[in-house]
Formats: C-alpha cells, structure tokens, sequence
C-alpha cells in the first residue's frame, strides 16, 4: 500500500519510474536515556514505522528531492558546497549526509528522490536520522554498488546532526536505524561501540508508543546545555577519577561527586547518568529471564530520573507516564528519546491494550487539553533496499 502509493508519488513528480526502493525505520530506546554521549550503554531497537524512500539515477550533478510530507522541495548542486541554510528545512538533513559521504572519498551523483514517512513528526521517534540513513543507502546502493559499510553511513548521519544540523547528539539514533535488527533490541556501548543483538521476546506483553503531540525541536531545546553540563561534570571529576566518560564513574561514590561538584545541578545530572547506565544492564537481563515486572520498575524508574535529576521530561511526558503507569495491565512507562515533549512508552499487557490506550488517552486531554496519539509496531531490521515490484 504505501509502496504503491510512493511509487505513484514518484511517477507524478518526475514523470518516470523510480528505479530503487527503500525503506529507513525509526527507533524507541527502551532504556539508557541521555547516556551515549557520556560513554554509556544504551539499549533502543528500530521499529517498523519510519521513511520510504524512491529514487532514480539524474544524468547531471543535481539532487532534486520532494517530500510527501512536506511542501518543501527543492534541488542540491553537488557541483557548489553545500551549506546549511535554515530555509531548506528537512532537506539539511539530505544534504547534511551528501556533505558528509562526499567528504569521506564516496561518489555521489544526481538523484531524483521521492520520501513519504509515516513517523509522526517531532516525536522524538527519530524523524531526522532515519532521513539520514536513507538517503545515505540511496547513495550507496545507486553510486557505490553497496559497498559503503554501513557504519559509514551511521557516521555520515552523526555528523550531519553535529556539524551540519548544530545538535551535539550522540551516536545512538543513526547506529539502530544503521545496524537494527528484526524482532531484536541492540545493546550498544557507546564508548567502544561493541554491540550485541537481544532477542526482543515480551511474550504477553508489547510496548505502546505513546505521543503527547508536544512537539520538541532538539536544536533549541536544552539538549545541548545538557551535553555541556555533562562535559562540565566530568572535568571537574576527573581532577580525582580517572575515567574516560561519566559512566565509568563507580556508582558507591556519590557522596564524593555531590562535594566535588558543588552545583546542585551538576551533580543531579551525574547521579542520573551512572544510575541510568546500570539500569540498561538490569533491563537487559530482565528481558533475557522473562523478568518483565522487573524490567516495568527499571522502566518507571529510568522516567522519574529523567524527571528529577536530568529534568527532560515536562507536564505532557509526566501526565501521559503517570497515566500509564497507574493502569493495572502497565508494568512501567517512561519517555524515550531526547524528552522535552515527544513520545513515551508503556510496557502493555497485549490483550489489553485496546482499554489502556481508551483510558490513557482520556486522563491525557482532560489533564493537557488536547490529544495524544497511540501506536504499537513491530521491531524492524535496518536500513534497506526494497524490490521494485511492478
Ligand atoms: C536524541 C539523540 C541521541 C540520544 C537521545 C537521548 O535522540 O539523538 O543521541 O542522546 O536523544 O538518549
């Protein structure tokens, strides 16, 4: 359906057939929030929801992109540099990605490109990196035989948001959507970039994505001063630790970080960040023993520190968990992703979700006033070329 659809988009933009397909999915996290830029372990999986994109090879040296989602449109020369302008809107986030695989010694061509995503939009679901990856894959398929490693193209993304975009992300998004797998979450170590695939079995069970419809834009948010907090706390710190990152602080210290750090503020981020670290590995191994009671309280708890000590989160993602959390067939809930609006997610009992998301959804626009938006997908595998069936 959305591939016919997609492809008739294509047809009425340019007049021809595309010759590739793709798809780019989007991400939850379940747990190990605001932790892979501090050298934690994070634990997210990509999801069936994401980015389609079609595409054909241009004989020129011109990119010429349209969006179903938005009346921006437009064209990249890849023959001038290619500069951030705030006008473009989404398409930095293309020509983010063609700067950046450009700058890394891989060929690059004229493309016409067609996109449709069905994520909503400023979710925190991770809109902009499975944008990324996709046109990455479109590059690699289309101009370099598929022979990019995909951890390139990951990069390529990270980039894109740091040097290009301006928001000091870690790596976490670009590398589910690069290297996701079906039915499975990923156990990422942001600080060697070891990773381990972990069969996502929630038997009765299933997560509800949960959007508050509060849109964030991450790049005037304080996701940044968060970073710099961080960065700060750290130099402090190492004056007596000697540690690379905040996660490999030992956890029985605080009482020694709180003395050293001196502004209150410091210091809750640093409490949030090693105990958030733990609890990624407290989850994992919850799902490996069916624990799911267990990995429901590692849930709630990762939120009330995002609320408390990191404070990312706003009345929208507490409404919305709370309400969540206080139904009987929820094991736990929290935000996912950068937080300051966007999504949550509530471990459901699955028979029951129909009544959970009923009940939820009235508290939320009695509390908040206007509604929240509930949806339940499938874990996806990673960025990838689909067949062009006629
Ligand atoms: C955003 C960033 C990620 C990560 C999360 C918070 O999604 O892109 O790198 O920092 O926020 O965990």
């Amino acid at each position: 359906m959305q591939l016919k659809f997609l492809k008739q988009f294509f047809f009425e933009t340019f007049a021809a057939k595309p010759e590739h397909l793709f798809f780019s999915p989007s991400r939850i996290n379940i747990v190990g929030e605001h932790i892979d830029y501090n050298g934690g372990k994070v634990f997210p999986c990509a999801i069936q929801i994401g980015t389609y994109g079609a595409a054909r090879k241009r004989g020129d040296n011109v990119i010429k992109l349209v969006s179903k989602n938005f009346s921006h449109y437009g064209e990249i020369s890849l023959n001038e540099e290619i500069l951030y302008q705030e006008e473009h809107q989404w398409m930095n986030y293309p020509m983010g990605v063609v700067r950046s695989l450009k700058e890394r010694g891989y060929s690059v061509g004229g493309m016409d490109i067609v996109v449709w995503g069905n994520i909503p939009n400023g979710a925190g679901l991770s809109s902009s990196a499975s944008l990324e990856l996709l046109i990455g894959e479109m590059i690699n398929q289309l101009y370099n035989d598929g022979t990019i490693p995909k951890m390139e193209l990951v990069y390529a993304g990270k980039d894109t948001e740091n040097k290009f975009i301006g928001l000091q992300s870690g790596i976490m998004d670009q590398f589910v959507i690069g290297m996701g797998r079906k039915d499975n979450a990923v156990l990422l170590d942001t600080n060697t970039l070891d990773f381990k695939y972990v069969p996502l079995n929630l038997h009765e069970y299933t997560f509800v994505i949960m959007n508050t419809n509060k849109r964030r834009e991450l790049k005037d948010s304080k996701y940044n001063e968060r970073r710099r907090e961080c960065d700060k706390a750290l130099e402090i710190l190492q004056q007596e630790f000697s540690v690379r990152n905040l996660c490999e602080l030992p956890l029985c210290d605080c009482e020694k970080y709180k003395k050293l750090l001196h502004e209150e503020n410091l210091y809750k981020r640093v409490y949030h960040v090693i105990f958030e670290n733990q609890r990624v590995y407290l989850a994992m191994h919850a799902i490996k023993e069916n624990r799911l009671s267990d990995l429901g309280k590692l849930l709630s708890e990762s939120h009330r520190s995002l609320k408390e000590y990191y404070e990312v989160t706003g009345k929208e993602l507490d409404c919305i968990v709370n309400a969540a959390q206080s139904h009987a067939d929820c094991l736990g809930a929290r935000m996912t992703g950068a937080g300051f609006g966007g999504c949550a997610i509530a471990l459901v009992k699955k028979d029951k979700t129909d009544q959970f998301i009923q009940e939820v959804s009235k508290k939320y626009t009695s509390e908040i006033g206007y509604e929240a938006e509930f949806l339940i997908s499938g874990i996806s595998d990673s960025v990838h070329e689909l067949p062009v069936v006629e």
